[in-house]
């Protein structure tokens, strides 16, 4: 009698064989700012800041403009001292490590702690595929192509973008929507596995469905990587956020952060004027 043996598909075989084993994701990391002051020149635009911003939580900053909050989260990923007059004090620490350490490069603290800005950036000539990886130079780690597909796959999945562009991967990153492009951003951000994600005001460029969409990613988002965010929007603020800190600058004075704890208590029960009259729209 003959045995029937079930074949095999040679091809399958091969492709579970070279599919690479899901790289665990790196664990939630902390942020710790310490008596940070900063200057331009001889104007100093921040005294002595102090701010825990706690792994897993989206800290989001508030507060009229031009009292220091994009310089202060630029300090947060060392691009502050790519300006020729810009000097800074005090330390940031990830995970207990003070960045600034003079024993750390600073495209270590690039890659730790990635930046989204206001303006949608992505390589406009480039495809969507390579504006995803586009970042990797950085690491110095260069992925087979599966491990590359894979990586622009599930980071794109992350970023709230997949669904939209999978059967345009080789199209330039430009021709998409200024929603699309802000995601493709994230999506770049987050393929370099960076531990913190900090946002410039990712959505005042954007309209209100772009903006609920980057909202509801940055929610699932804070599962894996913690999220310091900049936004003038109040309600953003309160949707996103679970940590909030009150930036102010009075009349020529360097920024100082008034107030920060619960977002929710922050909006329900300030406990300083200022905040109040911030929150409830008085000036700013
Ligand atoms: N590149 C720069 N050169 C000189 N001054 C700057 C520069 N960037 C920001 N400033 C000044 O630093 C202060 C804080 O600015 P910024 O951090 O952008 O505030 P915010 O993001 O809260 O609006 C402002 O007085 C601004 O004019
Ligand atoms: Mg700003």
């Amino acid at each position: 009698m003959a045995i029937i043996v079930q074949p095999q598909d040679p091809t399958e075989v091969l492709h579970t064989a070279r599919r690479p084993a899901p790289e665990a994701a790196p664990p939630l990391a902390g942020l710790e700012a310490r008596s940070i002051s900063a200057w331009f020149g001889d104007h100093k635009v921040l005294d002595r800041v102090s701010l825990t911003m706690p792994a897993g939580v989206v800290t989001s900053l508030i507060g009229p403009s031009g009292c220091g909050k994009s310089t202060f989260l630029r300090i947060l990923n060392r691009m502050h001292e790519l300006v020729p007059s810009a000097s800074l004090a005090g330390e940031v620490l990830l995970d207990g490590d003070d960045i600034y350490d003079r024993s750390h490069r600073l495209v270590d603290a690039r890659k730790k702690i990635g930046m989204v800005f206001q303006k949608p950036n992505p390589f406009p000539a480039m495809s969507i595929y390579d504006n995803v990886v586009a970042g990797l130079r950085l690491t110095g780690v260069r992925p087979a192509r599966q491990e590359k597909d894979e990586l622009v796959e599930s980071c794109l999945i992350r970023a709230g973008l997949w669904s939209e562009v999978k059967n345009r991967l080789r199209e330039p990153g430009g021709g998409l929507s200024g929603g699309q492009q802000q995601r493709l951003c994230i999506a770049r951000s987050l393929a370099v596995r960076p531990r913190i994600l900090l946002m410039d005001e990712p959505c005042s460029a954007l309209d209100p469905t772009s903006t609920r969409v980057i909202e509801e990613t940055m929610l699932e988002l804070r599962h894996e990587v913690t999220i310091v965010i900049v936004t003038h929007n109040m309600q953003q603020a309160q949707r996103v956020s679970q940590q909030c800190a009150f930036f102010l600058a009075s009349q020529g004075t360097p920024g100082i952060i008034v107030e920060h704890g619960d977002t929710a208590a922050m909006f329900d029960s300030p406990q300083d004027q200022r905040t109040y009259d911030y929150v409830t729209g008085r000036f700013g």
